[in-house]
């Protein structure tokens, strides 16, 4: 394992087994644990590949200063690999049939025993923000140092995968201009041109569109993609994507691409192919575009059950255009608890849902909740399902926005609560995504994707002659030729063949509310691009981080960062962003104010 020339150490401290028994050897590590039993003293000796005991009982040195030594110190420590006697043998350790009995022993760091905030292998006791703050004891942890392993592993084996099908990776610029996916940009103050700033790219969309206008025909880059959005537990201000782009290829083409690379990573049997759903049943069935197909509990639209009905709250959703949406808990998957319920309401309040309404089929009655507004005719009706005894009816009621995320909350809080997230990898394709959404707040539209999406072929007339601040113009039926792939219900990896024609790039410019002088002073180097001839092309962006965490079966992107940074973008450790010095605002113009 250990071949590299010079190295202090003969062996890794999980290396050791019973075939080393009389040979010399060093180790090299962190003390784990120290135990004097009765003047037999045992340090137990850690690196990342395991643990070895050692012992001191052939040891001529001074035995005094062991007990001094804190934990987490560094030491060297030379001796001869031997047995362990019958009644320490520890068969769950790998190493945990021998000894080394220590002739020559070295410490080489010490580490401040009454500093030391927490021990890396008893991390959980620590909260997370302390762990954070001292990011390298904590990487001290097998387990994260595992996942380390995992992604450098698997970032060759993307790497081989591209390689194989002609890919080359190219590298483009971090100080660049803004690349609009939504989110807002990170700039940089320019020195050399007061008051001008770089924007961190967001993904290099336009610059791997770019390499195709450039002949480049197959791109990839494992790329550091920088956004300033509100953060969750699949979000880093900054990430990495496997980002693609190929030329003369369609959609077919990319999903086979992204298809080899799936199994490939996620260790799929042959055969593999993904499932496929629309956009539109993906919101009707899951309320969200991302949906977690492991398990059932679908959602059912039963607005029109209320029109007429007696429930004077749901009767006026369902006549003022809104959405009610209900979703069947067969009784065999458990109960739910007070506390459940209640739970359920508070998860649902940050999405704009006001509660939960619900009610349980009991006995042939219904009992709970909503249950004296739902008389015979109306349950009857509801009950498609053919709801047994036991099974409980929850409601997500309100605007069509609100109420598919609630629903969507709703499902997944079942899925955990009665442990329905079976451990497979269930993947999927969502395609026929709407081009462009109606922002209220800019009364607008904006694209769905990113403003270089082609629109499906059936509606280019639609995007060029429709009217753009209107949220009831067709604009909002057009469908992109775009496609996510979604696995356990995260979204893995977005994409969509572009548009590579000029006249269609300024149609969809024009429809975001670009002026031809704001398109050209944002985009004009790329609209230019497009005239001098665009292969057809396409692509994907994978978010390498959340391939790891599905892979490392963690539900927290930090877990798979080495240095990620809090739900409030910053780095504890280090204690970034801090405030600029007073020469960098000097010199970075910073009270530069455009008049
Ligand atoms: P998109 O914005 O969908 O597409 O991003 C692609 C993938 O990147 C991952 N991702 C993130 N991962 C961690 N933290 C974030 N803040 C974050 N944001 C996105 C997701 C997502 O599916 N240029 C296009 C791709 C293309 O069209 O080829 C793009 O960036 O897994």
């Amino acid at each position: 394992m250990d071949n590299l020339p010079g190295l202090l150490r003969t062996h890794n401290c999980g290396q050791l087994r019973e075939e080393n028994i009389d040979q010399e050897v060093v180790l090299c590590g962190w003390i784990n644990k120290y135990r004097n039993l009765g003047g037999l003293h045992f340090i137990d000796v850690r690196d990342k590949y395991g643990i070895t005991q050692l012992g001191f009982a052939e040891f001529k040195g001074d035995l005094k200063m062991l007990k001094d030594l804190s934990l987490e110190s560094v030491v060297y420590a030379k001796g001869l690999v031997r047995p362990r006697p019958d009644s320490a043998l520890n068969k769950k350790m790998d190493t945990g049939l021998i000894e080394v009995q220590v002739s020559e022993f070295k410490v080489l760091s010490t580490s401040d025993k009454d500093k030391l905030p927490f021990l890396p292998l008893g991390a959980k006791e620590a909260t997370e923000d302390l762990r954070l703050r001292y990011r390298y004891l904590d990487l001290r942890n097998p387990k994260l140092q595992s996942i380390l392993s995992l992604r450098s592993k698997k970032s060759l084996e993307v790497r081989e995968e591209l390689f194989s099908e002609g890919f080359v990776e190219v590298e483009t610029p971090i100080l660049y201009k803004s690349t609009p996916e939504g989110a807002r940009d990170y700039v940089v103050p320019s020195r050399v041109h007061p008051g001008e700033v770089y924007a961190l790219p967001q993904s290099p969309q336009t610059l791997k569109q770019l390499l195709m206008i450039g002949g480049t025909d197959k791109y990839f880059q494992m790329s550091r993609c920088f956004r300033d959005e509100d953060l969750r537990a699949d979000r880093q201000p900054e990430f990495t994507q496997i980002d693609i782009e190929a030329s003369f290829v369609t959609t077919e083409s990319i999903k086979g691409l992204a298809e080899k690379l799936m199994k490939r990573l996620f260790k799929m049997p042959d055969g593999f192919k993904l499932e496929s759903i629309t956009y539109k049943d993906a919101m009707e069935k899951y309320g969200c575009d991302k949906p977690d197909n492991r398990f059932g509990l679908l959602h059912h639209n039963v607005t029109s059950l209320f029109e007429e009905s007696e429930f004077g709250t749901f009767k006026k959703v369902a006549n003022e255009k809104g959405l009610i949406k209900a979703i069947f808990v067969p009784g065999n998957l458990g109960n739910l608890s007070r506390k459940d319920l209640d739970g359920l309401s508070e998860q649902v309040r940050p999405f704009g849902g006001k509660g939960v309404a619900f009610f349980k089929v009991q006995g042939g009655n219904r009992s709970g909740g909503i249950s004296k507004f739902i008389d015979d005719a109306l349950f009857s009706s509801l009950d498609r399902c053919e709801s047994g005894d036991g099974t409980w009816l929850f409601f997500a009621d309100g605007n069509e926005n609100v109420v598919h995320a609630c629903a969507d909350v709703v499902r997944r809080f079942l899925g955990n609560k009665f442990d329905l997230m079976k451990s497979i990898y269930s993947f999927l394709w969502v395609h026929d995504f709407p081009l462009l959404e109606w922002n209220p707040k800019l009364k607008r539209f904006t694209s769905m994707h990113h403003p270089f999406t082609l629109p499906k072929k059936e509606y280019w007339e639609t995007l060029k002659k429709s009217p753009i601040d209107d949220p009831n113009s067709p604009l909002k039926d057009i469908l992109a030729e775009a496609y996510d792939v979604v696995c356990n219900g995260y979204e893995l990896g977005g994409g969509s063949i572009r548009i590579h024609d000029q006249v269609i790039q300024s149609d969809m410019f024009k429809v975001l509310g670009f002026s031809e002088e704001e398109a050209i002073k944002q985009f004009g180097f790329f609209i230019e691009a497009l005239q001098y001839g665009t292969p057809p092309h396409g692509g994907i962006a994978f978010g390498f981080d959340r391939i790891i965490m599905l892979l490392a079966g963690t539900d927290s992107i930090r877990d798979v960062i080495a240095f990620p940074k809090t739900t409030s973008a910053s780095d504890m450790m280090a204690n970034s962003p801090s405030a600029p010095s007073e020469n960098q605002i000097k010199e970075l113009h910073f009270n530069w104010i455009k008049k």
